[in-house]
């Protein structure tokens, strides 16, 4: 009985747990259950993934930020060399010396013209180098002085013009220097820097900037996180009170449904599962004291017979002691039926109650009829049987049958008619027991197959002998063989049983 709270425990794993993904699986006493991990509380974990799917996510955006922004700043440096580099090869084809207005005679009077003109960025320099003696010519016409003066540094100098291509980056103190060179004349060089350091220190600076915004933000998530997980779990932690609550004395607590979201239709459905519960035990205690209270009867009678027996004046007649022993007999017999009823009623639930066979329709009716015939005098006709096989446990569905006719016989008298009957219509195999007894009143009707169920007058139950059991097994094994038994519904005279059994 312990099993309320196991039960309601489990289903309510998942409030304390995590479980994502778990497939359902029969848990090793056969229950079917869902394997729950119980490692982290179902609200941190919430938090958990939310603050790590963020980080993730946060974790790519920032790299794809600094990748993008970095590309960017080599692209601006590729530019902006290429064009202080154009617009000096242009100068050097179109560019008249302002001295004599003809086309530049000298390489050196070109690059020092040239560079003239120039304003630089801070982060630029532009110089011209005369190669005939290398010797630097170097004039910058920029308001401050660059990062640091590369034209001034004999060996930079001469690893740039040295250098077969005509673009390269170079180390300085400076930090790297990219630059583009281009020849002056036949003697002289051009050469463009650009010192890149700068650039990507501000591009860090602003990584650094959206770092702490992210971190920032995932503060704010992993908070917000823990507060909405808070408000989702609060129905499951309810239904976890709840259930810690119930025992199978009090089943009568439940949850205050609220809404239409799924929180709701998991207390809805708690609730539900509350009610059957509750309608299980209830059925169940209902079961066991009307199991007592027939058991109890013929125990008082047996009981008093054995005392009977004790005494001198019954002990030494025979007839008497005969008479006593046969009564006690009889009580211990109806006190076997009830228990062999009871443990056909328990046994029907499990799935191994059934050996089925192929059996045909017809000898199982005519069996039937044989058996009926040996309980009592009535007028035993065969009406129509059916032809076919069915796949059924005659084992089980011939005693079954017999609780019908031994209910027909017990409400006829001596020749009246008990007709046996089958059929095999339409994938069912149909077996009826009709007799021409008082018939079934529609107020008994409703509850004559209920276990314990007796219909008929308080007197014939103070008198009757049977406890009420033989229809509750008939349906039993009728649909533990997936079919139904039934009161024929047509008017009297009499009463008509049916037992149908699915045979397609
Ligand atoms: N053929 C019948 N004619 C009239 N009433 C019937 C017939 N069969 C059953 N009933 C009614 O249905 C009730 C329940 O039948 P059921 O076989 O379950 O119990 P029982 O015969 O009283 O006891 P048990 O079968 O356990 O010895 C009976 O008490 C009776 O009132
Ligand atoms: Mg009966």
């Amino acid at each position: 009985m312990g099993s309320v709270t196991d039960t309601a425990g489990l289903a309510m794993a998942t409030g304390t747990a995590v479980g994502f993904g778990e497939p359902a699986v029969a848990a090793e006493d056969g229950r079917r259950g869902v394997r729950v991990r119980r490692r982290v509380p179902a609200r941190l974990a919430i938090v958990g993934w939310v603050v790590g799917l963020m980080f993730g996510v946060l974790t790519v955006v920032n790299l794809a930020s600094q990748h993008a922004l970095l590309a960017e700043v080599d692209e601006l440096v590729t530019e902006t060399l290429a064009r202080e580099s154009g617009e000096f090869a242009r100068f050097a084809v179109a560019g008249v010396d302002p001295d004599t207005g003809l086309p530049f005679a000298d390489d050196g009077a070109l690059l020092a013209s040239h560079l003239d003109r120039q304003s630089p960025d801070d982060d630029e320099i532009v110089f011209g180098v005369l190669a005939a003696d290398r010797a630097a010519i170097t004039v910058l016409r920029q308001p401050g002085a660059p990062p640091w003066d590369a034209s001034a540094d004999a060996p930079t100098r001469g690893a740039i013009l040295d250098d077969p291509v005509a673009a390269g980056s170079i180390d300085t103190p400076a930090g790297e220097m990219r630059w583009e060179k281009r020849p002056a004349g036949t003697t002289g060089w051009f050469v463009a820097g650009y010192f890149i350091d700068r650039d990507r220190a501000d591009v860090r600076d602003s990584m650094r900037t959206l770092v702490l915004y992210s971190l920032l933000g995932l503060a704010l998530a992993g908070v917000g996180a823990w507060f909405v997980s808070g408000r989702i779990m609060a129905p499951v932690r309810l239904v976890r009170s709840v259930a810690a609550e119930i025992t199978e004395r009090d089943l009568t607590r439940r949850i205050a449904v609220d809404g239409h979201d799924d929180m709701a239709a998991l207390a809805r459905q708690f609730n539900g599962m509350l009610d059957r519960l509750q309608e299980a035990f209830g059925a169940q205690n209902r079961f066991i004291d009307a199991a007592a209270h027939e058991l109890r009867t013929p125990l008082t009678i047996v009981r008093g017979n054995l005392e009977l027996l004790g005494l001198q004046a019954v002990g030494d007649d025979p007839q008497e002691r005969a008479e006593v022993v046969a009564l006690a007999t009889d009580e211990l017999d109806r006190m076997a039926r009830i228990v062999a009823d009871l443990l056909t009623l328990s046994r029907s639930q499990r799935p191994d109650f059934l050996r089925r066979r192929p059996v045909s329709v017809a000898e199982l009716t005519c069996d039937l009829a044989d058996e009926a015939a040996r309980l009592a005098p009535r007028r035993w006709t065969v009406g129509d049987v059916g032809e076919g096989r069915a796949d059924l446990d005659p084992h089980q569905l011939v005693p079954a049958l017999l609780h019908l006719v031994r209910n027909a016989v017990h409400h006829t008298g001596d020749g009246d008619e008990i007709r046996i009957s089958s059929s095999v219509e339409g994938g069912v195999a149909r077996f009826r027991v009709s007799d021409r007894g008082p018939g079934v009143s529609p107020a008994a009707a409703a509850t004559i197959f209920d276990r314990f169920a007796r219909g008929g007058s308080a007197r014939a139950r103070a008198t009757g002998t049977g406890a009420g059991l033989g229809l509750a097994v008939v349906r039993a094994v009728a649909e533990a063989h997936g079919g139904t038994a039934r009161l024929d519904p047509a008017p009297g005279p009499g009463a008509t049983f049916v037992v149908e059994i699915p045979c397609g």
